[in-house]
């Protein structure tokens, strides 16, 4: 096959047949397709979109990639996956939940994607965390914890592996085909019962309308249930960031609140409403397993068997403690009416939380805490945020992106 002439056909809008597809993603993993082929090929269909038909090869071509997981008989497995969002730290709380409730969760997540952040770069701003298990090792993870949270691998969607990150530095994130195939193409190689998807919508997500969310729910719908998978997508707002903070370990250190039963109200509520979808238990039920210490302590168990030590857990904000902090006060009181998901992603990103070449490594102290959120009233003089920044110039930078970000009237 030659891919010059595929990535041509594919630039003038024509159907590639499954064949096709399956030999160019079989080329990328094994080397044969480079990566600017195949950077070619991700923007060509970011501008020409692919068929249902072809949406369906590509995430069968990326599930063939790798192995399957397989699980003991009678064992319920379920998961979550979210299209990406801005301060959405909710799958560190939901996965060790719904594992408490009874479920078995072989939970496989991305990095930072564009302006958005990522589970697996979350969990590595805990000391010694490794989300590189083998399947074998997740295998025992779950048989011992019910929960493991990892990434893709060389043996488990590697071609997604590959292309997420090649995505991520190419501006070919924003793609219904290739968000679906990314994500489903993950879950259905989980060999799951029960999904539900997380579809956000707005300015801090990669579908910016309801309409385009509802077409990649479909899709996403449509691709589970031809593999026998019950899947159920919440569309859900992306306008303002979940919860009060943005960057990879101050999300970890919200998700702990909410794991101890506190934090902020929006977060514990996009986890119930999640979880009840797919762990067989009521809401109350759910609650009570966070309030009673049930859910923290499965999340310490599982740091504890992926390399990490939960002793590091209350000490997360000295491990990563950012040269420079800097508050950012509103210079007039009022309502908060806005603060724009979308800008401060990007301001994170610039801050250095999120990646410009794919292989940049991530700094985990930087970001923003105590965020306001709209509808809440604030002095003249009150906090609007803080910026945890590397250096007073990145600091000063920021602060003008997130005074833009924030309405207050
Ligand atoms: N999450 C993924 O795993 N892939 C995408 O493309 C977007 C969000």
């Amino acid at each position: 096959m030659h891919i010059p002439t595929l990535i041509a056909r594919k630039r003038e809008g024509e159907e590639l047949s499954k064949e096709e597809i399956g030999c160019l993603i079989e080329g990328y993993v094994s080397g044969v397709v480079a990566d600017y082929q195949m950077s070619a090929f991700a923007m060509a269909v970011f501008f020409k979109g692919m068929t249902a038909v072809e949406t369906a090869a590509l995430t069968n071509a990326m599930i063939a990639s790798g192995d399957v997981f397989s699980h003991p008989k009678g064992a319920v497995v379920v998961d979550k996956h979210s299209t990406g969002g801005i301060g959405d730290k909710v799958s560190l709380i939901l996965a060790p939940l719904v594992a408490c409730a009874g479920c078995r969760v072989p939970m496989v997540s991305g990095r930072g994607l564009g302006i958005t952040g990522g589970t697996l770069d979350k969990l590595e701003s805990i000391p010694g965390f490794r989300v590189g298990v083998s399947m074998d090792e997740a295998g025992q993870i779950l048989d011992k914890l019910g929960v493991v949270m990892m990434g893709q691998t060389d043996r488990f969607c590697p071609a997604d592996k590959k292309l997420y990150a090649l995505r991520d530095v190419t501006g070919t994130v924003p793609s219904i085909a290739l968000i679906t195939a990314s994500i489903m193409s993950k879950k259905m190689a989980e060999t799951l019962d029960r999904l539900v998807l997380d579809v956000k919508y707005g300015t801090g997500a990669f579908m910016k309308t309801r309409e385009d969310a509802e077409t990649l729910a479909e899709g996403m719908r449509a691709v589970g249930k031809e593999m026998g998978v019950e899947v159920f997508a919440l569309l859900n707002e992306m306008s303002e960031p979940t919860g009060r903070t943005v960057g990879n370990v101050l999300e970890v250190i919200e998700a702990l609140e909410c794991l101890d039963g506190g934090g902020p109200a929006d977060l514990r509520e996009v986890v119930l409403d999640l979880s009840e979808k797919i762990a067989g238990v009521s809401r109350s039920e759910l609650e009570a397993l966070i309030d009673d210490g049930s859910a923290r302590r499965k999340f310490e168990e599982l740091v504890a068997m992926q390399g990490g030590d939960p002793a590091d857990l209350p000490r997360l904000s000295e491990i990563h403690k950012a040269p420079v902090i800097r508050e950012v006060i509103s210079e007039n009181g009022g309502t908060v009416i806005g603060v724009d998901a979308g800008k401060i992603g990007q301001a994170s990103l610039e801050l250095g939380a999120g990646r410009s070449r794919a292989e940049d490594a991530v700094d985990f102290a930087v970001g923003f805490d105590c965020l306001v959120k709209s509808g809440e009233e604030l002095e003249a003089g009150g906090t609007l945020v803080r910026i945890h920044a590397r250096s007073v110039e990145a600091a000063v930078a920021a602060e003008v992106k997130v005074r833009a970000a924030i309405s207050v009237s």
